[in-house]
């Protein structure tokens, strides 16, 4: 059972940890005292993949298994169908390979039976085990995980990374639903948008550096020490958001992740283009900390604060915070100059 139990020392560890949040100090909004619209037209309604969402923000891929993961499970559902939020399964490779902890994933479709669910597979599996994971849950997308630094930290990892995209390839032309390829937290960059949009994703979501860090969850499983270098690798979420949406823009959606739980971030990374914004390790982290409760208040909160901010920039929709003005700055205006991404475009 080793796969269950990383799958509760992931868990278990990430707890442990302190809940980053991605840098987006360089983005800068221009305040707008003449707004011409009022508070409570102010709406946070999206689509995404042609489906109708009340709000940009969703639940990303946590876990299952393990009867601590199905209570995991089960509780952010709960959330996700308070909230009105989408919300991705962790990696269904466990019940795929055990039909017996199924259940700790389909409870999420029993707690909430009208929710937008998305299925989750590593690059190694194959369109037969891909369609299997979607149906398991009926899921209205699939999620493609890409996790080569942890796999490299694991002792167990799988460090065979040869024909990943000719697999996304195969799985995205024999799926029923749309593919989102997504990393862990460490970013996705332009050069591989374009290689994964050609493949076929649908969506990409960067999941990029700030939040949960899986170097440092392997490296305190594996009682292996990574130096600090090692352990600050990968392209930080502002930095991976730029670089994906130069490639995807007009191709495929773009998803910002990777410590997005502040309000005025979430809104940053709509303003530059994001299609949705998805948090995993800071709700994990509230949820069995703080309880239900404070999640559900710390989501509605971060909705809220995200309506004011639209409405200092004169925004009444997410179409209208994506046309504001932007400032960049700094580590990431250079990185932008340096990748001749245009940061003329945002002003
Ligand atoms: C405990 C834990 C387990 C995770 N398991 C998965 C997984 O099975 N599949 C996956 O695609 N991502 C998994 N992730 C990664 C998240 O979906 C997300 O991409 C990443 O944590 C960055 O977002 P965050 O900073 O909001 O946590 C996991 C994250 C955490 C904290």
């Amino acid at each position: 059972m080793p796969r269950l139990n990383r799958k509760d020392e992931h868990i278990l560890i990430r707890l442990k940890q302190k809940s980053g949040l991605a840098d987006f100090s360089d983005i800068h909004f221009v305040h707008n005292c003449l707004p011409e619209c009022n508070l409570d037209e102010v709406t946070l309604e999206t689509s995404l993949l042609g489906m109708e969402l009340r709000s940009p923000l969703f639940i990303n891929a946590l876990t299952g298994g393990t009867p601590l993961s199905k209570r995991v499970n089960a509780a952010l559902a709960g959330v996700a169908r308070e909230c009105g939020l989408p919300m991705a399964l962790g990696s269904q490779m466990a019940a795929l390979e055990n039909p017996l902890v199924e259940e700790t994933f389909k409870v999420v479709r029993e707690v909430y039976p009208e929710g937008l669910i998305w299925a989750n597979l590593g690059s190694y599996a194959t369109p037969e085990l891909a369609q299997r994971a979607i149906e398991m849950v009926d899921a209205a997308a699939l999620q493609i995980h890409l996790n080569v630094p942890q796999e490299l930290a694991m002792r167990e990892g799988d460090c065979h990374f040869e024909g990943v995209r000719q697999r996304i390839k195969e799985i995205a032309a024999a799926v029923t639903v749309p593919v989102i390829v997504k990393e862990v937290g460490f970013g996705i960059a332009r050069e591989q948008a374009h290689l994964l949009i050609e493949a076929g994703a649908a969506a990409i979501d960067v999941s990029g550096r700030g939040g949960t860090n899986f170097l440092a969850i392997e490296s305190r499983r594996s009682r292996r020490r990574l130096s600090p270098e090692i352990l600050s690798w990968g392209l930080p979420t502002a930095v991976s958001l730029v670089e994906v949406l130069d490639a995807a823009v007009g191709r495929a959606a773009v998803m910002a992740a990777g410590g997005m739980f502040s309000s005025l971030n979430i809104a940053k990374a709509l303003a530059l283009g994001a299609d949705a914004v998805g948090f995993a390790g800071h709700p994990l982290y509230l949820l069995l900390k703080q309880g239900r409760r404070a999640l559900v208040r710390a989501i509605q909160r971060l909705e809220q604060e995200l309506r004011l901010i639209m409405l200092l920039t004169g925004s009444s929709t997410l179409e209208e915070l994506r046309r504001v003005p932007l400032v960049i700055t700094g580590f990431t205006g250079e990185w932008m100059k340096q990748r001749e991404i245009s940061v003329a475009k945002y002003r």
